[in-house]
């Protein structure tokens, strides 16, 4: 039986006419995992709430772990683990109490709830903790909770809606290091939305990314990257000069692509040393004020920026 995901024209419109997803196709393969990237209100929750079968989509279709989220929902249901990006857990509970009581929720004895309790709280370094009630816990022990209640009845399949929003860096660090050690050792999907760049180069083996409720792009980190085939160059230019800007640098040689951003203007250049010293001098020559000009190789940023116009980290 696959532990992958086949998604086919899947969509959803909301009641009031809001299309939030509009034609999602994708394929995730057995013991991958998957980014899922876009800014707020892309279509990423809603996504998978249905691949999750919360929620019943208004067309296409999906397969998850080979049953179809639509009309075998209880199997998908005993594949997957979800932790969703609004968690309710209970405050007055201790982890310890949670674990078990979701233990038994899935049918387990007394004995092996506790066991499986155990097993979860060493895994997610809360071992510690698990007799504190989970009103003290920090945002960062609250997500690995939530990690470790998805993954009580060993799913094949493990979905995470943004799980690391709202965490200091410390703690971001360490839900990275569960899923990477839970997709190596024990070969579990992951299925992970994510407005991070760096999240989604860091942890997955392939990203799609989502703009507005359509798919703009997929592929590996580094294949989308090397697809922008340039270095790209920046130069802040305030706003009243950057249309200016814009058609100045244009007529600079290999320019194969520019775009007006938030701060200044963006050039995809072969060669990014030897264009950042044409950019000053023309722009200087024009008497266009410019801050900061840098020269670098293309990120994911970057591809979302030509896919779709906007920079994700300033949606982010
Ligand atoms: N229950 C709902 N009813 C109507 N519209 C909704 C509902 N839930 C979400 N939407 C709308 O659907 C679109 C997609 O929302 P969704 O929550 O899927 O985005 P997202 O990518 O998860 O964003 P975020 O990063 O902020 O979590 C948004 O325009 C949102 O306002
Ligand atoms: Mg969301």
């Amino acid at each position: 039986m696959t532990a992958g995901i086949e998604v086919e024209g899947l969509g959803r419109t909301y009641p009031g006419g809001v299309e939030a997803v509009r034609s999602v196709d994708l394929s995730v393969r057995p013991g991958e995992v998957f980014g899922f990237l876009g800014p707020n209100g892309a279509g990423k929750t809603t996504t998978v709430r249905m691949l999750t079968t919360l929620l019943a989509p208004t067309r296409g279709r999906a397969l998850v772990a080979g049953h179809d989220v639509a009309r075998d929902p209880e199997r998908v249901r005993l594949a997957i683990g979800v932790a969703l990006q609004e968690s309710d857990l209970d405050n007055l509970q201790t982890g310890r109490e949670l674990l078990a009581f979701h233990a038994r929720l899935h049918g387990m004895g007394r004995r092996s709830a506790a066991q499986r309790t155990d097993e979860l709280l060493e895994l997610v370094d809360l071992t510690g903790a698990a007799g504190r009630q989970v009103r003290t816990y920090s945002g960062g022990m609250r997500r690995r909770l939530d990690l470790a209640i998805a993954l009580v009845h060993r799913p094949r399949v493990l979905f995470l809606d943004e799980p690391t929003t709202g965490l200091d860096p410390a703690s971001r660090l360490t839900v990275w290091d569960e899923v990477r050690r839970l997709n190596r050792e024990d070969g579990l999907t992951v299925f992970l939305t994510t407005q991070y760049l760096e999240e989604a180069d860091v942890l997955a083996g392939r990203v799609a990314i989502i703009a507005g409720g359509t798919i703009v792009a997929d592929g590996t980190p580094a294949g989308l990257k090397a697809s922008i085939g340039a270095d790209v160059v920046t130069v802040a230019v305030p706003a009243a000069d950057r249309p200016g800007a814009e058609r100045l640098l244009a007529a600079l040689p290999g320019v194969q692509r520019i775009q007006v951003t938030g701060d200044g203007v963006t050039l995809y250049v072969p060669d990014g040393p030897g264009t950042v010293a044409r950019l000053v001098t023309a722009l200087n020559a024009a008497e266009v004020p410019i801050g900061a000009v840098s020269t670098s190789s293309p990120t994911l940023d970057d591809v979302f920026l030509q896919k779709t116009g906007q920079r994700l980290a300033a949606a982010a």
